[in-house]
């Protein structure tokens, strides 16, 4: 078994709802905090009614019996008729201030969803990226979701509930993080066999930071600086590899791939399958399906002295 980034315990808790990191995420919590204690409320009380009649033996017949029909009436319709709607009213309270839009929203993020990666562009600024969400701390941003193949639906569950992304439409999303960190997010909508390796990262950063991000994501990517990267930059233009991906600065322009003008600035590989570091980048390019079979990347079995310049060269895109 390869090991998965992060393992499912360390994910558990990073994802847990309970652990509200935004406004949308607090009164989705409230709600599901709300709903357990009535819930365990009911469950006791009918749990409790039923071990005192299982006490009473078998044989015994009701003691009032027009005292049993008013009890059956109140206990088994009214009472669950009044917690019903009352629950319904309050979610739908809840439901009406998620979806109100907040009247400042400081950027536009639109997140296309492929098989099996998530396609991050800020349209205002030109950036693309993959798997990783920058947003700045403390600001509502507003996602454009749609998706170029299946449905995917996109979910952070300490910011916000989930959002489908649908072919042909377009969905959206206020997204706001009350801390900076990082939090994880996954692909809730069932979308094929990598479908449980089509993870996210969302980075919330302080507003300086962010914008010295975005500057630097909007640059092309420098030009090789030495033989070995400037040899790597010529195995990754003379390879299979421009197909798919695009490095701006280069005649590297392939659409279907992950953009990888800024690969090296980024945390995460193959959609959470892997930390990005170099050890994991050779292997996901060498080949990718022992990973996360099934994805759209090809085998490239290159020879060591290619791979390692490939590889500087690749660093270099930060
Ligand atoms: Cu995309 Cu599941």
């Amino acid at each position: 078994m390869s090991s998965t980034y992060p393992d499912l315990l360390v994910m558990a808790g990073l994802t847990a709802i309970t652990r509200p990191a935004g406004p949308a995420a607090e009164r989705i919590n409230e709600l599901w905090w709300v709903m357990f204690w009535i819930a365990t409320t009911v469950c006791v009380t009918v749990f409790v009614l039923l071990g005192l009649a299982l006490a009473r033996g078998p044989g015994t017949g009701p003691r009032s019996p027009a005292l049993s029909v008013r009890f059956v009436v109140i206990a088994g319709a009214i009472i669950p008729t009044f917690i019903l709607v009352g629950l319904l009213v309050y979610s739908l309270g809840i439901n009406r201030v998620l979806a109100a839009p907040s009247a400042d929203q400081a950027l536009t993020i639109e997140i296309v969803g492929h098989q099996w990666w998530w396609e991050v562009r800020y349209p205002e600024s030109g950036v693309i990226t993959a798997n990783e969400v920058i947003i700045p701390v403390g600001e509502t941003v507003r996602l454009e979701l749609s998706s170029v193949d299946v449905i995917h639906s996109f979910w952070v569950p300490v910011l916000n509930g989930k959002m489908d992304l649908i072919p042909g439409q377009t969905t959206s999303l206020p997204l706001e993080a009350s801390l900076p960190g990082e939090y994880f997010g996954f692909c809730a909508e069932f979308c094929g066999v990598q479908h449980a390796r089509m993870n996210l990262l969302v980075v919330a950063q302080e507003r300086s930071d962010f914008d010295a991000w975005l500057a630097t994501q909007q640059l092309a990517a420098p030009p090789p600086n030495d033989a070995t990267t400037l040899a790597g930059q010529q195995v990754f233009l003379g390879s299979a590899c421009v197909y798919c991906h695009t490095v701006r600065g280069t005649n590297a322009s392939g659409k279907l791939g992950p953009d990888l003008t800024h690969l090296a600035s980024r945390r995460l590989l193959g959609a959470g399958a892997l930390p990005n570091t170099r050890g994991n980048l050779a292997g996901w390019i060498v080949n990718s399906q022992t990973t996360k079979p099934g994805n759209r990347m090809p085998p490239m079995y290159l020879g060591g002295s290619k791979l390692q310049s490939l590889l500087a060269y690749l660093e270099t895109l930060r």
